[in-house]
């Protein structure tokens, strides 16, 4: 139970990656926020967690909007008095070669997986420093925000934006005891990588992934919990990749290494 009495607010939690890291801060503890375009969905989830107790709760928001992420803010100060932990998770997936990236499709990118992070991280700093109290904020990167992979020029450029932007907040936050870390997950096995990643780039993850596997959400969990109790108390501005090695891989050989074409 390392995060007793913290509250937890993660965003796009209904399901997926933020769905898993949900019920591991649940377990620990943690009274939990979903909050989720899918309201629903955030609902449902809520419920599902261990220690009902705690009263969970599922909110409705869109990180793309500063209104709504102020609505939430509100809401969770009124029920819960504050938070101590976020997990800047929600986000949209997306793989289109760069030549036929659509502008309207490269803006909603940006505006959803950076400016909405950008959003949800001020909106909770400030609540933070207002507590005087720190805290911790988790952003999910991507390796794709690392590696230059295939059809990812919008979300990739999105995602090494939010790494940045996790190192100015680290430098910025500390004073006010607030931590700041990112995750950056490689490729997981989520609703989203279902419908972004075709049987090509499947077979490619696979063969570049030293692990030959698709990451579980609970594998991102794991590092989630870490990186948001006092155990990481001087892990500060960094990217903890939880991607079966695929970042470090250089030249790899071996009976099931065959190139994927
Ligand atoms: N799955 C992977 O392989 C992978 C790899 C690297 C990084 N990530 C990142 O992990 C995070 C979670 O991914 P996932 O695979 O669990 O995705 P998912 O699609 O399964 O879940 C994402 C959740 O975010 C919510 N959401 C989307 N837009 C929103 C908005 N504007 N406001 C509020 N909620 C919104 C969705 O409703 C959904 O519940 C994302 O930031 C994603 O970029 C995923």
């Amino acid at each position: 139970m390392r995060l007793n009495n913290k509250v937890a607010l993660v965003t796009g939690g209904a399901r997926g990656i933020g769905f898993a890291i949900s019920k591991a801060l649940a377990r620990e503890g943690a009274r939990i926020v979903i909050a989720d375009l899918n309201v629903d969905g955030a609902k449902t989830s809520a419920l599902m967690l261990e220690n009902a107790s705690r009263e969970h709760l599922g909110l409705r928001v869109d990180v793309a909007n500063q209104e709504s992420v102020t609505e939430l803010l509100d809401e969770i100060v009124q029920q819960c008095g504050g938070l101590d932990i976020l997990i800047n998770n929600a986000g949209i997936g997306g793989n289109t070669p760069f030549l036929d990236i659509k502008l309207e499709d490269w803006q909603r990118m940006i505006s959803i997986n950076l400016t909405g992070a950008f959003i949800v991280a001020q909106a909770v700093a400030r609540q933070m420093v207002n507590q005087g109290r720190g805290g911790k904020i988790i952003n999910i990167a991507s390796l794709s925000g690392q590696r230059g992979g295939n059809g990812r020029g919008a979300y990739g450029a999105a995602k090494a934006g939010l790494e940045l932007l996790t190192k100015v907040m680290a430098v910025e936050l500390a004073q006010h005891r607030i931590n700041v870390n990112n995750i950056a997950p490689g490729a997981i096995e989520t609703d989203m990588a279902k419908t972004a990643h075709d049987p090509a780039t499947r077979k490619a993850y696979e063969y570049l992934i030293p692990m030959s596997r698709y990451g579980l959400p609970e594998e991102i969990a794991d590092a989630a919990v870490f990186l948001s109790s006092d155990e990481s108390r001087y892990v500060h501005g960094h990217t903890l990749n939880v991607d079966g090695g695929f970042r470090e891989a250089g030249l790899m050989f071996g009976p099931d290494k065959t190139p994927p074409r």
